[in-house]
């Protein structure tokens, strides 16, 4: 099968697998990081090939969603099999959906690949700026969490176990990770993307918190 072919049907797979999803992580969100991580790969190189594989695949096998790590792993695994993708450029998908997750700001990152850190990049600055924003209010309120809630400070220098359990309000996300995540940035191109969108989410807040008192 050419990688066209493969690419065409992998898109196919990953809108019928995130179909209906409302928590951030639907068929738009995983074109956003496609495209961006052609963009940055276009400027920092890699296997375009096997960027694009993760980019589609990266979320079919969060931790979010599957009762745990391995069988979304299998799941990837077995598709890319079934599309008769060559056995090195699997294991660096694999590789890469393994390792992409942010996983709270104390955890080190293990991924090593040019690839990996590309698509890392991508999803972390889908997770910025106005689409960022979004999605953070959107998935605050798929969890039930509350909006805003001055009472309640955020948690710096969160843990794994914390992040992942976390019911913080929305607001307190931003400091939990939106706003860390420029420092985070793999690639020099990404970083420029990071900086514009950093600006964003602050005079955000800003307004945020001033119509709150009802000075704007
Ligand atoms: P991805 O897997 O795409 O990196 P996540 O699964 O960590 O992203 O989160 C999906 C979206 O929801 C992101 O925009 C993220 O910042 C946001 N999000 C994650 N956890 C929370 C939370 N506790 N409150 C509000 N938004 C959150
Ligand atoms: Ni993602």
């Amino acid at each position: 099968m050419d990688n066209q072919k493969v690419i065409s049907n992998t898109i196919e797979f990953v809108k019928d697998k995130l179909k209906g999803d409302s928590s951030g992580h639907d068929w738009w969100h995983i074109y956003r990081v496609l495209t961006l991580s052609k963009r940055i790969q276009k400027i920092e190189g890699g296997n375009l090939f096997v960027i694009e594989l993760a980019a589609l695949l990266h979320d079919v096998a969060d931790w979010k969603f599957n009762t745990n790590e391995n069988e979304g792993i299998e799941v990837v695994s077995n598709w890319l099999k079934s599309q008769h993708v060559d056995s090195t450029a699997i294991m660096d998908v694999l590789h890469i959906i393994q390792n992409i997750s942010y996983k709270g700001e104390s955890e080190k990152n293990k991924m090593i690949s040019i690839e990996g850190l590309i698509v890392q990049d991508a999803d972390r600055i889908d997770a910025m700026g106005a689409i960022g924003i979004a999605r953070t209010f959107a998935f605050g309120g798929y969890k039930g969490n509350e909006m805003h809630n001055p009472t309640i400070k955020p948690i710096a220098q969160m843990k794994f176990d914390q992040y992942k359990k976390s019911n913080g309000t929305t607001i307190n996300h931003f400091y939990e990770k939106l706003l860390l995540l420029k420092d985070r940035m793999n690639t020099e191109t990404a970083k420029k993307i990071a900086d514009s969108r950093h600006p964003f989410m602050q005079d955000y807040l800003d307004r945020f918190y001033k119509e709150w008192e009802g000075l704007e």
